[in-house]
């Protein structure tokens, strides 16, 4: 982890055209800042957000949860509801565990076995073309950074569900993950995934649970950045881009994917973009720079598949749409 990358969300002020930012420091179990916040660190992932307090309150499940046998995440999970948060969390690290490292795991998923497979081949591509520091908000469990990784001397990811970074970072350790896969309603099977050479020294990744809204990272510095299946899963997908924009330096790249799949009580009907063709519309706010620090040259634009496991009887079949484009330098 390199605190140096991480800025206190709590007190970043803007005066006179400038953005001052406080970057932390770890104490302890702990990143803190000289304004007074401390950031607490569960299971190796600094939790920086304005109010950690209230994920966590939020998300006591995914604090205090450890790696169960998947026998008795079955029994944990049985006497509650489905929408309950330990068979939600239960259910939602089968579906990204799987869909991003089912080819690492042990063993192999049953229908789709590897979700991400299209997805991973683009970034993979983009390894040969190194950068100094990439990031990828919205991370989930982390496959998308290792790729990442291989290509870049520093990654940053972040992901708002603790229970997923939490996996992301241990797996970037060379840790083997133990997860429950889901069979077919409240049972589940044993499955391991091994990052094995995709796992990613400490000192070259930083890896946190923090909103991809409002990152609490250094703008302009990032010569690549990533946001995959992201834009229909946060309120604001406008903001998200005026974000990934941000964040960029001049003369990087950004990557992005959606299925556009809007839901009401994630994404309201006047956030969504671009009406029937938020592809077209997403092209061309991009090329355009429109309400962005300035135009990009699309460099790779296209559908591509995306599948997400559910349970042995269930895939969920997406064509996403993928985007890559290079930030012009000024005057260019
Ligand atoms: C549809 S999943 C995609 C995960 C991964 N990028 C992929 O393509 O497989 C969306 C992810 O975004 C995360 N997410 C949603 N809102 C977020 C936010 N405001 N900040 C950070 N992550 C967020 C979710 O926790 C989830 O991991």
């Amino acid at each position: 982890m390199n605190t140096d990358l991480v800025v206190c969300p709590g007190c970043r002020t803007f005066e006179d055209g400038n953005l001052h930012v406080r970057t932390l420091v770890a104490d302890g179990d702990v990143l803190a800042c000289a304004c007074g916040r401390r950031y607490p660190i569960v299971d190796g992932v600094p939790v920086v957000l304005v109010h950690a307090d209230e994920l966590l309150a939020r998300e006591h499940c995914a604090v205090a949860e450890g790696e169960l046998a998947a026998t008795v995440d079955t029994l944990v999970a049985d006497g509650e509801r489905d929408d309950a948060p330990y068979p939600r969390l239960l259910e939602h690290l089968s579906i990204y565990m799987d869909a991003l490292w089912g080819d690492r795991s042990e063993p192999a998923p049953d229908g789709e076995p590897f979700g991400a497979r299209a997805l991973v081949a683009k970034l993979a591509e983009r390894a040969h073309h190194r950068v100094a520091h990439a990031v990828e908000l919205g991370c989930s469990t982390g496959r998308v950074a290792a790729e990442l990784a291989a290509g870049a001397d520093h990654v940053v990811a972040l992901d708002l569900q603790l229970g997923s970074v939490r996996r992301a970072r241990r797996l970037l350790d060379g840790s083997p993950v133990r997860y429950a896969r889901r069979v077919v309603g409240r049972h589940y099977t044993a499955a391991t995934a091994r990052a094995g050479d995709r796992a990613v020294p400490e000192a070259r990744r930083t890896i946190l649970c923090a909103d991809a809204l409002d990152p609490p990272l250094i703008p302009a510095m990032y010569d690549r950045v990533v946001a995959l299946n992201l834009l229909d899963s946060v309120p604001s997908p406008r903001t998200l881009l005026e974000v990934l924009d941000g964040l960029c330096a001049a003369g990087g790249e950004i990557l992005l994917s959606s299925p556009f799949a809007w839901q009401s009580d994630i994404v309201a009907v006047p956030e969504r973009l671009g009406g029937a063709d938020p592809a077209q519309e997403i092209t061309r706010i991009v090329r355009d720079g429109d309400g962005l620090s300035g135009p990009y040259d699309i460099e790779d634009a296209g559908d591509l598949p995306w599948t997400l496991r559910r349970d042995a009887r269930t895939c969920i079949s997406y064509r996403t749409f993928y985007l890559r484009a290079r930030k012009r330098r000024q005057g260019t």
